[in-house]
């Protein structure tokens, strides 16, 4: 894939499978309601808060691709976006992000204990809905990838020695915490359809998941709060070693070092600190050796829709891609 890629909106991606989107959004509005206040006052505020809907909009363009016809795929969407939310309810929590979709996190608005609880609680009703439709299948999936992505969460506290961080640890970190749950949505559309159908798009899934998490980390250098809805500098703010850093680092001279050491270092680095190592991860090339590896990933997912027959979602799927890796937001 070349380095320009051509700019595919969300809204070209999610053509073939908007009026389905429509309704997994009433049925996350269904599968979460509660008849607790406190309950429902949280998720109010959630559903408050629009997301890009991009794991059900890839379970149902995978659906669709792989000829699948199966009447709980907009269930399943909803339960997957589901627990996405959860995790990021969890996550904003675990990150102290005060900011989501434009809109303050629950850690924020409510607290973090509620946060805890909020993240439990919508886990537990995804897993509620998936006993109801009686789709192991789907739940043998789902439960696996939740699981997988605990442990990428947990994965992303244990790097202690952070200038020795390696590109090796931060892809399993990134298949675990993101990657898991994309393909996961992929490959749970096509639970119906022949099984290299499903395989394909499994792995289509974890290379997408792959390059959509090196570009959030990318975007959280570049893009301001304005326009990714997120707080930007939040990953150097909270010690996290991304790709645009460990590419920097491979190559950074030794005052460039002792600066990163510094903000490591610091409990609560300022603005200035983070500014001035944003400059040296650019000036060192980080930003676009993290980029190309967002787009080589981008390629070798794009190489696994070709088992799929040709069709308005497997063309989607495709604008998923370049969607993935040129998106702001
Ligand atoms: C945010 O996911 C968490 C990551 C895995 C980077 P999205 O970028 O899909 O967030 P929403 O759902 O659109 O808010
Ligand atoms: C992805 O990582 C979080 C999950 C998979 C839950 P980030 O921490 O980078 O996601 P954002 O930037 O907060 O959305
Ligand atoms: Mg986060
Ligand atoms: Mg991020």
């Amino acid at each position: 894939m070349s380095q320009q890629v051509t700019r595919v909106s969300l809204r070209d991606v999610q053509r073939p499978v908007a009026g389905e989107l429509e309704q997994v959004v009433l049925e996350l509005r269904r599968v979460i309601a509660a008849d607790f206040p406190s309950v429902s006052e949280v998720n109010d505020h959630l559903l408050q808060m629009k997301g890009k809907l991009f794991r059900p909009t890839l379970l149902l363009l995978s659906h669709q691709a792989a000829g699948s016809k199966d009447p709980r795929a907009v269930t399943l969407a909803a339960v997957v976006e589901l627990i996405h939310l959860a995790t990021l309810v969890h996550d904003d929590s675990v990150d102290h992000s005060v900011l989501r979709r434009g809109l303050p996190t629950i850690n924020a608005l409510f607290s973090h204990q509620i946060a805890v609880i909020m993240g439990d609680y919508l886990y537990s009703r995804a897993i509620i809905e998936l006993v109801r439709l009686d789709d192991h299948e789907a739940l043998r999936v789902l439960a696996r990838v939740t699981n997988e992505m605990t442990v990428g969460e947990m994965r992303q506290l244990e790097a202690h020695d952070k200038l020795a961080y390696g590109e090796g640890a931060y892809d399993a970190l990134i298949r675990a915490k993101t990657a898991s749950l994309l393909s996961g949505a992929c490959e749970v559309g096509a639970l119906t359809a022949p099984a290299n159908f499903r395989q394909a798009l499994a792995r289509f899934g974890m290379l997408l998941g792959m390059a959509f998490q090196i570009t959030d980390d990318l975007l959280d250098y570049t893009e301001p709060e304005a326009v990714t809805g997120k707080p930007s500098g939040l990953d150097l703010r909270e010690h996290k070693v991304t790709l645009p850093l460990i590419a920097a680092l491979a190559r950074m001279p030794a005052e460039g070092r002792t600066v990163v050491a510094e903000l490591m270092d610091a409990a609560e680095p300022g603005d200035d600190l983070v500014a001035e190592v944003i400059r040296l991860v650019e000036g060192a090339g980080g930003l676009g050796t993290a980029r190309q590896r967002a787009l080589d990933l981008a390629q070798q997912a794009e190489a696994e829709l070709d088992v799929l027959p040709a069709s308005p979602a497997r063309d989607a799927l495709q604008g998923s891609i370049a969607y993935a890796v040129e998106r702001r937001s």
